[in-house]
């Protein structure tokens, strides 16, 4: 018996892949979409779909949500998550800006578009802390006001607002999830903490943006996989959701529990604070606790272990 036919889009990403096992794990059919770009070693998105590939369950589909011909995608799918995005926030300026309005603006109405009159029961749409930029407070609740700082930023609050004024517009039941700053087995190659595992463990200096003060609401992926889970079954229609770790840590502080776990002593390489690097994210995830009943699982340290031990090919 099936749990439902689901579509997942970003499927051969560090989180799109963990949340795919996560439903043929829960008993359902999984069509993944991805277009393997490379914004970083697309040998790296084969590996993380390879296990999925090798199920009953899973079905992978390579196109590019923003030009293809989606009508070969199901038609009446129980959900659809949305996680597909061009990600990165220092790489959005200049002539790249035109990969993250493709891949973050224009995928996203194409897939709420074949979606909007098929029934679907939740559109779960992956959005960003990086949509509130240089907030107003810490924490930061979901009715404060967005002010991206990076090119990126922008194009995920756009995605954003595309979902909600289709819920609005024509009751599509989608749902953005303001992940913030997800970590973990498979994390990106470019994000921070796989940079600094790899530095400490390889022996070489860490690259330090800034001064190391500025703080994170790191939240561990199995963490972000549940609330997705629970956001499909349980999020209002047009309501977007902070996700974040339970606790805000600075970039030092990681550090030192890196050096510590890796046994390892940190050196640095000091370089400049980088445009469109927030100095502070803070999740209020106290809506999400009530609408989903969700709420993080997993401590830094936990966490931390779990990406160290994958790096150590343990995991
Ligand atoms: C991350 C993801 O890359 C975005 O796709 C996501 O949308 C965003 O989280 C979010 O929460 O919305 P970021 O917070 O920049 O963006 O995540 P990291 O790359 O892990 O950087 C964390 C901190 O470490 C930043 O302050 C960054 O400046 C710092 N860092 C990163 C370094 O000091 N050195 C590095 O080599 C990399």
């Amino acid at each position: 018996m099936s749990a439902g036919l689901v579509v997942v889009t970003g499927v051969a990403g560090f989180l799109g892949s963990h949340l795919a096992e996560a439903l043929v794990a829960r008993g359902h059919d999984v069509v993944g979409v991805d277009c393997f770009t490379d914004y970083y070693d697309p040998a790296i998105k084969r590996a993380n779909v390879a296990g999925l590939l090798a199920g009953p369950r899973f079905k992978l589909v390579e196109l590019d949500l923003a030009a293809a011909d989606l009508s070969g995608l199901p038609d009446r799918p129980r959900h659809v998550y949305h996680l597909a995005a061009q990600a990165g926030v220092r790489a959005s300026w200049g002539t790249e800006f035109a990969s993250y309005a493709h891949h973050n603006v224009l995928a996203t109405q194409r897939v709420l578009e074949r979606w909007r009159d098929s029934g679907v029961e939740r559109v779960v749409v992956a959005s960003s802390s990086s949509v509130y930029g240089d907030a107003e407070r810490m924490p930061t609740v979901e009715t404060d006001r967005p002010r991206p700082y990076s090119p990126y930023g922008v194009t995920k609050l756009a995605s954003e607002h595309l979902a909600l004024l289709y819920a609005r517009n024509f009751g599509l039941p989608a749902v953005a999830m303001r992940y913030f700053t997800v970590y973990g087995p498979r994390q990106r190659p470019d994000m921070g903490f796989h940079r600094f595992v790899t530095a400490l463990l390889a022996g070489g200096a860490v690259t330090l943006y800034g001064d190391g003060e500025q703080t994170r609401d790191f939240t561990f992926v199995a963490d972000a996989v549940a609330a997705n889970l629970a956001a499909a079954e349980k999020g209002v229609p047009g309501t977007a959701y902070n996700v974040g770790g339970g606790s805000r840590v600075s970039v030092n502080d990681v550090l030192a529990r890196l050096s510590r776990l890796t046994e390892r002593e940190l050196r640095l390489d000091r370089r400049p604070p980088q445009p469109g690097d927030p100095r502070d994210t803070g999740a209020d995830i106290g809506l999400a606790g009530r609408d989903l009943g969700w709420r993080p699982q997993v401590t830094l340290d936990e966490g931390l272990a779990r990406q160290v031990a994958w790096h150590r090919g343990a995991a």
